[in-house]
């Protein structure tokens, strides 16, 4: 069972920040997850909510300001003194992270509650630049984002994300056509997943926090979890 740093090292730095990207690019794990949106001059950054409120000292809606503006703000405070200072990274700083590594990234396309035109191909043109076409997972709850992703890159991988799980989802999967399954941890033990892993869908679980969860993921076979806890899961891992 492969493990994912959810927005970075989440659970001991700040979520979706350079820092939490730098922790986690030093453990020996699979991949990093993050969020993507665009701002008022389309530029992608990387941050979770629609708005920077819950996650700096400033508020207002991302797609409302320019970088520069939303990067006058602090976004490592809020979550502790020590992170005072952290800036909203953009797409192409946490791609270079990462670049001429082994790791996977999974870029999720925050599309599914504002209307961010052309950002799937924004996206795969920042990936294309860092030729990392391979290491990358374009992931969204916006299955029509998730298509068109198909549509602009058959190649590069796709992922549908759910946040319950829904009958004849193999089909479903085909008809997107996305490559791999992104689902909640209540829905990936019911009856559609575990009837999609038979048919041999790449199934990944959110949020995956606590050791008994991770031990019934990984005697059911998931592909990979993603955590806020990744040191938390090495260790869990390590006992197996
Ligand atoms: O990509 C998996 C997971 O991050 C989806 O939910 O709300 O944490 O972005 P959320
Ligand atoms: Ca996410």
């Amino acid at each position: 069972m492969k493990i994912f740093a959810h927005r970075g090292y989440s659970a001991k730095y700040p979520e979706n920040t350079l820092a939490a990207f730098r922790a986690a690019a030093h453990l020996p794990i699979y991949g990093v997850e993050l969020d993507v949106h665009l701002t008022k001059d389309q530029q992608m950054v990387v941050i979770h909510d629609e708005t920077i409120d819950r996650t700096s000292n400033g508020s207002g809606f991302v797609k409302d300001m320019t970088l520069e503006e939303l990067r006058k703000f602090d976004y490592g405070s809020w979550f502790s003194e020590e992170f005072s200072g952290e800036k909203i990274p953009t797409l192409s700083e946490v791609l270079a992270i990462f670049c001429n590594t082994n790791y996977r990234v999974n870029i999720e396309l925050k599309s599914d509650i504002f209307v961010y035109v052309g950002l799937e191909k924004l996206v795969l043109q920042a990936v294309k630049s860092f030729d990392m076409m391979e290491q990358v997972i374009l992931s969204s709850f916006d299955h029509e984002a998730v298509a068109r992703v198909a549509r602009l890159n058959p190649m590069v991988e796709n992922a549908a994300l759910f946040a319950n799980g829904i009958l004849n989802i193999t089909d479903y999967q085909k008809s997107i056509p996305a490559k791999s399954l992104h689902v909640s941890l209540p829905s990936a033990v019911r009856k559609p997943i575990l009837e999609a892993m038979q048919e041999g869908a790449i199934v990944r679980v959110y949020t995956v926090n606590e050791i008994e969860h991770a031990e019934v993921l990984f005697n059911i076979g998931v592909d990979a979890i993603f955590t806020d806890e990744p040191e938390r899961m090495l260790a869990f891992l390590s006992g197996k």
